[in-house]
């Protein structure tokens, strides 16, 4: 008796085509133009020590304080699934004696992390970022340099409709001060504030900027603000970024709440939000977010050691990007049939010589009838059909024909080819076409 069907985890999705080709596509932008900036990949474990991520992220973080999932392993150790990357990222940078030999490194990676949140449009408890980390590197210019990379890769891949908030939180030496003006605030709206906020007051007081809840964010209007409190090396940091963004050409808007839902940040912060009307990816519209973090290296035991990064919330970047990402989700280009005694390995050969040239091309040599043979050719998106049956053996022909209702040489639907050269003459026909 079936026990019934065994289904995915709420907020875990599978990635089925068409789907999965817009990832792909997404994907192989990114290495293109990352690379374009010096960036390399970097793969680390989706499981770390839990210890990594409360240290990196911050206890009173909502990520580590509700969101993780956390389990104990064989051995007693408490493991958690990745929520970010940048822990990692850093875990390895110190792990591998970057901090040491080579303090310099642009990174970037890919990969699924977990969050328990509440599933929702935009919001899952397994998603996929892109991320990038610079390590080494103090200046200004890095942090706007690498904004303007994502705001480049943003823009290559169609993605319209997107504003660039930008903020700084300060450092250490003026971070204090900030925080003192933002709990004399804090204390006089109190009462009007939700529990876990009069929570976060005592333990960290800018989280309480950072609730999503209506009611908070409306008696916190005019909270203090970070940067009306930056000390003059941070002031002339922020000053340095805004003017290279300007040089390449990049729009920001100031937004003095961003706190970042991380605590690892100091200095700039920025998130990229879907603002287009329409844009819908769900009551998040943050497509992007990242920050500096020039304690974090020191503080999971490293040398201290500058760094800056962002991450890209991959499922709500595919919304925006819509059906614009469709061009990889047709992959087959050739569908070759055959038929009749003594025609497999004469179509076996044309199939071989077609994928040697690169042209993607699906086979079926099997038993079934040309008709059924077609109706699958129909299916898998081919422009063109190659067709060998027993006729075109006799005559060493296969018989081209067009799947769609653009017609092939001299306006006709179907022509007949020399089976030698063919894929040659096959390859020339598809570039006739654009590649379609
Ligand atoms: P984050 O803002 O927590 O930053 O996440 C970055 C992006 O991941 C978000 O803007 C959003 O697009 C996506 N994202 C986050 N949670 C979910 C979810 N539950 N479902 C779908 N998408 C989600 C970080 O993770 C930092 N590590 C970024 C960074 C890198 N800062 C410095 N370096």
């Amino acid at each position: 008796m079936s026990e019934g069907l065994v289904r995915s985890i709420r907020g875990m999705s599978d990635l089925l085509p068409p789907e999965s080709g817009v990832f792909a596509f997404i994907e192989s932008e990114m290495r293109r133009v990352f690379a374009l900036y010096g960036f390399r990949e970097i793969r680390t474990p989706i499981l770390e020590e839990t210890t990594l991520f409360a240290r990196a992220v911050g206890e009173e973080t909502d990520i580590v304080g509700k969101e993780m999932y956390t389990f104990t392993d064989r051995d007693g150790t408490s493991l958690t699934l990745r929520p970010e990357g940048t822990a990692s990222a850093v875990r390895a940078y110190i792990e591998h004696g970057m901090d040491r030999n080579d303090p310099v490194a642009r990174w970037f990676y890919t990969g699924p992390m977990f969050r328990h949140e509440r599933p929702q449009k935009g919001r899952f408890r397994q998603f996929h970022q892109i991320g990038a980390e610079v390590f080494g590197l103090q200046d200004p210019h890095i942090d706007a340099e690498l904004i303007h990379m994502l705001a480049s890769f943003i823009r290559e891949l169609g993605v319209e409709g997107v504003s660039l908030r930008l903020n700084s939180l300060g450092c250490d030496k003026c971070r204090p001060a900030f925080r003192e003006a933002l709990n004399i605030f804090l204390k006089r709206v109190e009462d009007s504030l939700c529990d876990d906020c009069r929570k976060r007051m005592t333990l960290n007081p800018l989280r309480v900027l950072d609730c999503k809840k209506e009611k908070c964010i409306s008696v916190t209007m005019d909270a203090p603000s970070a940067t009306d409190h930056l000390c003059d090396e941070c002031s002339s940091h922020f000053k340095g970024v805004t003017h290279v963004l300007s040089a390449f050409g990049v729009d920001w808007e100031a937004d003095k709440r961003m706190v970042r839902g991380l605590d690892y940040y100091s200095r700039t912060t920025f998130e990229l939000l879907a603002t287009a009307p329409g844009a819908e990816v769900g009551s998040q519209n943050a497509i992007a977010g990242g920050g500096r973090y020039d304690n974090l290296v020191e503080m999971l035991g490293g040398r201290p050691t500058p760094a800056v990064g962002f991450a890209i919330g991959m499922e709500r970047l595919a919304m925006l990007l819509g059906g614009k990402a469709g061009l990889n989700d047709r992959p087959v280009k050739i569908f070759v049939m055959s038929a009749g005694s003594g025609t497999l390995s004469l179509a076996a050969n044309l199939v071989s010589g077609l994928r040697k040239l690169n042209i993607a091309t699906e086979f079926d040599g099997s038993e079934r009838g040309f008709k059924a043979k077609f109706k699958r050719a129909d299916k898998s998106g081919a422009g063109f059909a190659v067709v060998i049956g027993e006729n075109e053996m006799e005559k060493s022909v296969c018989v081209v024909k067009s799947m769609s209702e653009i017609p092939l040489a001299d306006g006709k639907k179907q022509i007949e080819v020399p089976l030698s050269g063919a894929a040659e003459v096959i390859l020339k026909m598809l570039s006739e076409r654009g590649n379609q």
